[in-house]
């Protein structure tokens, strides 16, 4: 089988690549990316002579080239996006660019060269927030209420997604999850920058109170499920994919990143909340299990403890992408 993979440089796409040709390793894949600030080669040094893998640096908005490789593909996988949340407050407009016209332009290729699969990676911030003090989840039935710009352009996209399948029958599956750790995972993200920043000495930036909710998958365990919805989901369905039973505050996941590296509480900072900041996100994801057998494998202890073992064996990498581009962004985002 060949796949394509959109955004295949990124963290959750390159970690998919990995998954992919060590589970498949006779199958192609075809790696789209644009190499934004967020894309990084050196994660897919390793398969540089990988005759299964092939690069192309290109934007999926550009539509001759992804017709073009798009064309002998079976199955197509898209992660490509503008992914973070605090550059869209920033910036919305890349984030409309390559998450609703990018998602278009595949979704017609897709469509003109008569693909056999188009799977949407989507996320849960499509559905809001949810409050504190109820036990509520989001589910198969809850209704799109994005707030950030980021999750209101990934709503756009998924909608798209939906009508191609209504309108043309596009054989399209959708999965929405949670938040996404692991390796290679970019450090301008939550527990990738508190860990990094400990380990360099600096202080870990905790947004308002601190008390906000998230459910974290770890990466692997997403691949995992991507998979079976390509082999067993049902074409039309959206699958929510989420990596606990119960979710952590962000100021509980810096004190356990706090004991792994033995730091003390003196490093935390609280500092401006996110404007829009979504209180708790938490997902049942009883539908994936009861229908194609899916559960986390790694509990959040576990893979928390892999994940600031990775950070600590692979400092060079990391070291890199926060001496690059990624400053000039840092210091904006955290002048105040
Ligand atoms: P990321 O920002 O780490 O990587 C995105 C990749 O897409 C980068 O390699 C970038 O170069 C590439 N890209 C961006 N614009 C492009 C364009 N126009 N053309 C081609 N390539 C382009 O993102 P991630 O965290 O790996 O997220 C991957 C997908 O998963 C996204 O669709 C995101 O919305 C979704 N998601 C992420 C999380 C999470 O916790 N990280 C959770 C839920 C859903
Ligand atoms: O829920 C899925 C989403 O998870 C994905 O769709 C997004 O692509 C991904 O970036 C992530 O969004 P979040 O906004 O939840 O992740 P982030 O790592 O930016 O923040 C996690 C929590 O930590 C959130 O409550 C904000 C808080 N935070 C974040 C940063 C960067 C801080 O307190 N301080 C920070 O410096």
């Amino acid at each position: 089988m060949k796949l394509l993979i959109t955004g295949g440089a990124g963290f959750i796409g390159s970690n998919f690549v990995h998954y992919w040709l060590n589970n498949y390793p006779n199958d192609d894949i075809v790696n789209l990316d644009k190499l934004t600030y967020a894309g990084n080669l050196e994660t897919l040094k390793d398969l540089e002579n990988n005759p299964h893998h092939q690069f192309i640096h290109g934007d999926i908005c550009d539509t001759e080239l992804v017709n073009r490789v798009i064309e002998d593909v079976d199955i197509v996988v898209h992660f490509a996006a503008e992914s973070h949340v605090d550059r869209s407050i920033l910036d919305p407009t890349p984030f409309v660019k390559t998450n609703v016209e990018g998602t278009l332009v595949l979704l017609d290729a897709a469509l003109k060269n008569g693909k056999k699969r188009f799977h949407h990676i989507s996320t849960d911030e499509v559905f809001g927030a949810l409050s504190l003090d109820q036990n509520e989840k989001f589910d198969d039935n809850t209704p799109y209420n994005p707030h950030s710009p980021y999750a209101a352009s990934k709503a756009g996209s998924d909608h798209l997604v939906r009508a191609y399948y209504d309108t043309y029958q596009l054989p399209v599956t959708i999965s929405n999850c949670t938040n996404n750790y692991g390796p290679h995972h970019f450090p301008e993200k939550f527990i990738p920058l508190t860990i990094t920043n400990l380990m360099e000495g600096k202080k870990i930036p905790v947004y308002g109170d601190g008390l906000y909710v998230r459910d974290w998958l770890y990466v692997e365990d997403h691949c995992a499920a991507v998979d079976l919805i390509l082999q067993k989901g049902k074409i039309g369905k959206t699958y929510l994919i989420g990596g606990m039973n119960e979710g952590i505050s962000n100021i509980e996941v810096v004190k356990k990143i706090l004991k792994l590296l033995n730091k003390s509480e003196d490093s935390i900072e609280y500092v401006k909340d996110r404007p829009g900041h979504d209180r708790r996100y938490a997902i049942d994801w009883s539908t994936i299990h009861e229908e194609l057998g899916w559960s986390p494998k790694y509990s959040f202890d576990e893979a928390l403890e892999k994940t600031v073992k990775w950070f600590i064996e692979n400092e060079e990498w990391w070291k890199r992408v926060k001496s690059g581009a990624y400053l000039e962004y840092y210091n904006k985002q955290y002048s105040q």
